[in-house]
C-alpha cells in the first residue's frame, strides 16, 4: 500500500493506473476510520483494479472550529484498517498541500443545499464540494463512492459531478449501524458512556416513523417524530425533516411523492449527529 502527502505523487500514481486501462475506485474521507468508511471500501474494491483512499480533515468545510478542533485523528490506526481492505493507495496530504491560497472558490447547488444540513451549517457544502472537485482532480477515479449516512452531501457531489462533467461515476452505499441501530459515524468516539447508550433513540425513533408512514400525514408524522425526539432531555433537536430523495424540498402529500426520506440532527452533549431512513 503507497501512502502518498504530496498532490504530484498522487496524480502519478493515478496517471499510470489509467494508462493501464485499470479502473479506479475512489473513497473519500476525512479518517477516523470506522466500519462504515470500510464498506464503502470493499464495495470499491471489488469493484475496480484499484483502491485509493483520501484521509484529509477538511477545514473548510467545519463551520465549527470546536468541532474542527476535536475531529478525531489517527493515522496510523487508519493505515492499519486500510491495509485490511488491501487499499492500493492513500492520499493524506497537508492542509498547506491542498490550500496554498486562501480559498475563495464558490459553489451553487441551488436548492439542495439551502435545506437541512445546508441551512444549518453554512459554508458546508460549498467546503465539500471546493475539496471533493479538488480531489477528483488529483484522483481521477473511474468511480466514487458515498454513503447514504451522508445523504444530502451525496445529492450535492452528484450535482458537482453533473455540472463539472466529470468522468466520474458516483456510487451511492447504504448506512452500517450499530447492533443497537446508531448510525456509525467518527464523532460516536467523543460520546461518553451515558450519552452513547442514549443516542440509538435516534434510530428507534426514524423505524417508528417509517411503520407510521401513510397512517399519518406527512405535516403529522414530521411532528409526530419531532415530539418524540424532544422528550429525550439529552437531545438538542436541530430537525425531524420529511423530504423529497430527488430535490430534498419538503413533502406536503404522500399521493404525489415517489420517494421520501426522513432526516435528523441533533446534538447529544457536544456531538453534534444526523441520520436518515427511507420513509417510502
Ligand atoms: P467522512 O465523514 O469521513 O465520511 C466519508 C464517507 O463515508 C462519506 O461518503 C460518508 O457518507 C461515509 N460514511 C460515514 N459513515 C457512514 C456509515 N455509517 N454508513 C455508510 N457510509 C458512511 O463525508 C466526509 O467524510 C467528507 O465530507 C468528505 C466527503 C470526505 C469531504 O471532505
Amino acid at each position: 500500500m503507497k501512502v502518498f502527502n504530496t498532490i504530484a505523487q498522487m496524480h502519478e500514481f493515478s496517471a499510470e493506473a489509467r494508462q493501464h486501462g485499470k479502473p479506479i475506485g475512489f473513497v473519500p474521507t476525512m479518517g477516523a476510520l470506522h466500519e462504515g468508511h470500510l464498506n464503502l471500501m470493499r464495495q470499491a474494491k471489488e469493484e475496480n483494479s484499484y483502491l485509493i483512499v483520501s484521509i484529509f480533515v477538511n477545514p473548510i468545510q467545519f463551520n465549527n472550529p470546536e468541532d474542527l478542533k476535536k475531529y478525531p485523528r489517527d493515522l496510523n490506526k487508519d493505515l492499519e484498517l486500510l491495509r485490511t481492505v488491501q487499499c492500493d493507495a492513500v492520499f493524506a496530504p497537508s492542509v498547506e498541500e491542498m490550500y496554498p491560497k486562501t480559498v475563495t472558490e464558490k459553489h451553487d447547488f441551488g436548492a439542495i443545499e439551502q435545506v437541512m444540513e445546508g441551512a444549518s451549517r453554512p459554508g458546508h457544502f460549498n467546503g465539500v464540494a471546493v475539496v471533493v472537485k479538488k480531489l477528483f482532480e488529483i484522483v481521477q477515479p473511474h468511480r466514487a463512492y458515498f454513503g447514504e449516512k451522508d445523504f444530502q452531501q451525496l445529492l450535492v457531489i452528484k450535482k458537482l459531478v453533473e455540472k463539472e462533467h466529470f468522468p466520474i461515476q458516483v456510487v451511492p452505499c447504504a448506512i452500517v449501524r450499530e447492533p443497537d441501530g446508531l448510525a456509525m459515524s467518527s464523532r460516536n468516539t467523543r460520546l461518553s458512556d451515558e450519552e452513547r447508550a442514549i443516542a440509538p433513540k435516534i434510530y428507534e425513533v426514524l423505524s417508528e416513523a417509517r411503520k407510521k408512514a401513510k397512517k399519518l400525514s406527512p405535516e403529522a408524522l414530521q411532528e409526530w417524530g419531532a415530539e418524540q425526539l424532544r422528550e429525550e432531555k439529552s437531545f438538542g433537536l436541530e430537525y425531524f425533516q420529511l423530504a423529497d430523495d430527488n430535490n430534498l424540498q419538503p413533502v406536503k402529500s404522500w399521493s404525489e411523492q415517489q420517494g421520501v426520506l426522513a432526516f435528523v440532527a441533533l446534538t447529544l452533549g457536544k456531538v453534534r449527529l444526523i441520520d436518515n431512513i427511507r420513509i417510502i
